[in-house]
């Protein structure tokens, strides 16, 4: 049966080890969405992009296969998506090229990305000028509908919206379908232990697949301001694992004693993460899965993108 729900697509880079942000803030949502059947999901690692900055063979073996394992493990059903990475569907690459063609330095020195990297003078790769394109060809070679995007990527999407409209226009088609960003329920921004966004670049993360010990070491040393009601990065933590009403007693309860609070958060967080964690573990254990998960995505993706390659092959006279 031909499966004709519109189609949502999201790429990752595999670049870092996956905090509670992370999963809090996007990792949990695409499991949902996968769940709640609306939509056809196509999910893959943006190895490619992430090339650009990572250049070491062994990081992206490593950081690749983590990040497989980790959508295994926090509730991704392999069955219900297609699953793939990048550099595996070379469909990818080559309409990038075609994009190329179509378009001009000017257009593509507008993007946020080039002019932040321009204004603070660095050097930057033609991968990275022509990121855009690639992640044009990534979205538009699927008839994606939707594309779950935070405000730093939205850019991205109109630019392959301008790219389908470009080249539709030039060969006089209608092959590429215009994609629309979409915008997830609003999440609240995870905070770090320091009280700033959890980010891996500002070294303040609680680890997603972290031991129990590791938690503990995590979340004792959460900075605590004693000036307010109650230890607000403490608790903001914790409100993702438990009930504001619970936790309102809670609070009250153990109010001035932070210690306390931290412990009870460590053990809340450990009953929440530890399914997950333990899931991740077993994959760690049998390397098999996700080749194979990995296998099933390639020749599913290969087999669409292959079409729609043979139609732009065609409408640009390159096949017949
Ligand atoms: P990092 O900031 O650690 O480099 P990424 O930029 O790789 O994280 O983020 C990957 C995804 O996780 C994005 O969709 C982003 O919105 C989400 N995310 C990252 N950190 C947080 C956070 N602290 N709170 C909520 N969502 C987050
Ligand atoms: N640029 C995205 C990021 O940095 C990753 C990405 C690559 C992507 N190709 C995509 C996201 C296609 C959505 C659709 O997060």
């Amino acid at each position: 049966m031909i499966d004709t729900k519109p189609v949502l697509l999201s790429g990752i880079k595999p670049t870092g080890e996956l905090h509670i942000g992370n999963y809090f803030g996007a990792m949990r949502q695409l499991v949902d969405l996968s769940k709640a059947g609306k939509y056809r999901l196509f999910i893959f690692v943006a190895d490619y992009h992430a090339l650009n900055t990572m250049q070491n063979a062994e990081e992206m073996r490593n950081r690749t296969r983590e990040l497989v394992m980790a959508y295994i493990a926090v509730g991704l059903d392999p069955k219900e998506v297609v699953f793939f990475k990048q550099s595996d569907v070379p469909t990818h690459t080559e309409l990038a090229w075609i994009f190329d063609t179509i378009t001009t330095m000017p257009y593509l020195m507008r993007a946020h990305a080039f002019k932040d990297a321009e204004a603070k003078n660095k050097e930057i790769s033609v991968g990275t000028f022509n990121y855009p394109m690639l992640m044009a060809a990534d979205i538009l070679l699927y008839d994606t509908a939707v594309v779950p995007v935070g405000q730093d990527q939205k850019q991205h999407i109109e630019i392959a919206r301008d790219t389908a409209e470009k080249f539709n226009r030039i060969f006089k088609t209608e092959i590429f379908k215009l994609p629309e960003p979409y915008i997830m329920p609003e999440v609240a921004v995870v905070p770090g232990t320091d009280g700033q966004k959890m980010s891996k670049s500002y070294g303040n993360v609680i680890p997603l697949f972290a031991s129990r010990e590791e938690l503990a070491k995590r979340v004792m040393g959460i900075v605590t301001d004693s000036s307010g009601e109650r230890p607000e990065n403490v608790y903001h933590v914790h409100r993702l694992v438990r009930s504001e009403n619970e936790l309102a007693q809670l609070y009250e309860e153990h109010r001035g004693n932070y210690k306390a609070l931290k412990e009870t958060l460590v053990e809340d967080l450990d009953r929440y993460l530890a399914p997950m964690r333990a899931k991740y573990e077993e994959l760690k254990e049998d390397s098999s899965i996700v080749k194979e998960v990995l296998a099933g995505g390639k020749r599913e993706a290969h087999a669409i993108s292959e079409a729609k390659m043979e139609e732009v092959r065609r409408a640009i006279g390159v096949a017949y």
